[in-house]
């Protein structure tokens, strides 16, 4: 089974990757760490331990990791993400506390530990701020070589942002991180805005999991619900909201989902484009290829995979 850790900003479309991790038999979840981004750190973790609860799976461990970026003294929460994942990140949707507690290790020596057990079999899937994996590749840049594989959402390179024209949400919170992970010689894929805008869910799959009748499928739909409102009012042109964070969990699962573009990737982090996912065109051409960047996805069967695996797990 391929070892997975997912490192989340527990939002909406995070809780749904715990749940398409959860739902997938390939998968064995062997831990979660907690970021800041569609909320604060510890709203994040509850999340994280409240949904692995709900969905019957209690011996998944959550680790805290940093609480804001390398290059600030805190973090507040854009009004913006209140408006698209709710004040507590699962659409405002109402599930029972945890009884359990964080790890008291911290995510980062978690995560390097994971690397040194696991190696190879390790797959690590970031979808919120890079912050946790650069400061434990700092910690142990020699994690670079030793780790399977990295399938993170983040960035656009072929689409515009979604925080403004150059920026997307991820890797806006702290470019300095994401760009540290570009550039350091892992096994990066980049999972962007350029496929998840591809991957839309609709009113019609949540209506699935209401039907269920289970506690699991109404809180799935009662949270995919507010996202797909708040899509409606910011993104109404696509027709139903995007799946960021599954698409990440599976391209992890199953890279044949997507094709992907290798390329010498850089962020930007200095300037008026600080942010943007490749500042310029030089790099292009670059032999020297640092990752893959996903740019096309096969959305039938990804929407299919992710419906299939959701509904058997909300079912039980
Ligand atoms: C990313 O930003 C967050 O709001 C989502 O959870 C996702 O990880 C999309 O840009
Ligand atoms: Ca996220």
């Amino acid at each position: 089974m391929q070892k997975l850790i997912l490192d989340l900003d527990t939002g909406v479309d995070d809780a749904l990757a715990i749940s398409y991790a959860l739902g997938s038999p390939e998968v064995d979840l062997i831990g979660i760490t907690g970021t800041y981004g569609n909320v604060l750190l510890d709203q994040g973790v509850r999340n994280a331990l409240a949904i692995t609860d709900l969905m019957g799976h209690p011996e998944v461990k959550v680790y805290k990791g940093l609480p804001h970026s390398s290059t600030a003294d805190s973090f507040e929460v854009l009004p913006v993400s209140a408006f698209i994942h709710g004040e507590n990140g699962i659409g405002d949707a109402v599930i029972p506390d945890s009884n359990r507690e964080p790890e008291s290790e911290p995510a980062v020596d978690f995560i390097i530990d994971a690397v040194k057990t696991y190696g190879k079999d390790l797959t690590y899937v970031p979808t919120g701020p890079m912050t946790n994996i650069a400061a434990a590749l700092k910690k142990a840049p020699e994690i670079k070589d030793e780790i399977g594989k990295i399938v993170l959402m983040g960035g656009a390179l072929t689409v515009c942002g979604n925080v403004n024209a150059w920026e997307e949400a991820n890797i806006s919170q702290d470019p300095d991180a994401a760009n540290e992970l570009f550039r350091s010689g892992a096994p990066v894929t980049m999972v962007g805005l350029d496929v998840t805008l591809q991957t839309l869910l609709t009113y019609k799959e949540t209506a699935r999991w209401r039907n269920l009748g289970t506690q699991a499928g109404t809180f799935l739909a009662d949270m995919t619900d507010f996202y797909i409102k708040a899509y409606e009012t910011t993104s109404p042109h696509l027709g139903g909201c995007g799946l960021h964070d599954p698409l990440a969990v599976g391209v992890a699962v199953d890279p044949t989902l997507v094709t992907c573009l290798p390329i010498n990737m850089q962020v930007e982090t200095e300037g008026p484009t600080r942010g943007r996912t490749i500042g310029d065109n030089t790099r292009l051409n670059d032999p020297h290829k640092t990752m893959q960047v996903a740019i096309g996805v096969d959305v039938p069967r990804f929407l299919d995979e992710f419906m299939t695996r959701i509904t058997r797990l909300a079912e039980q």
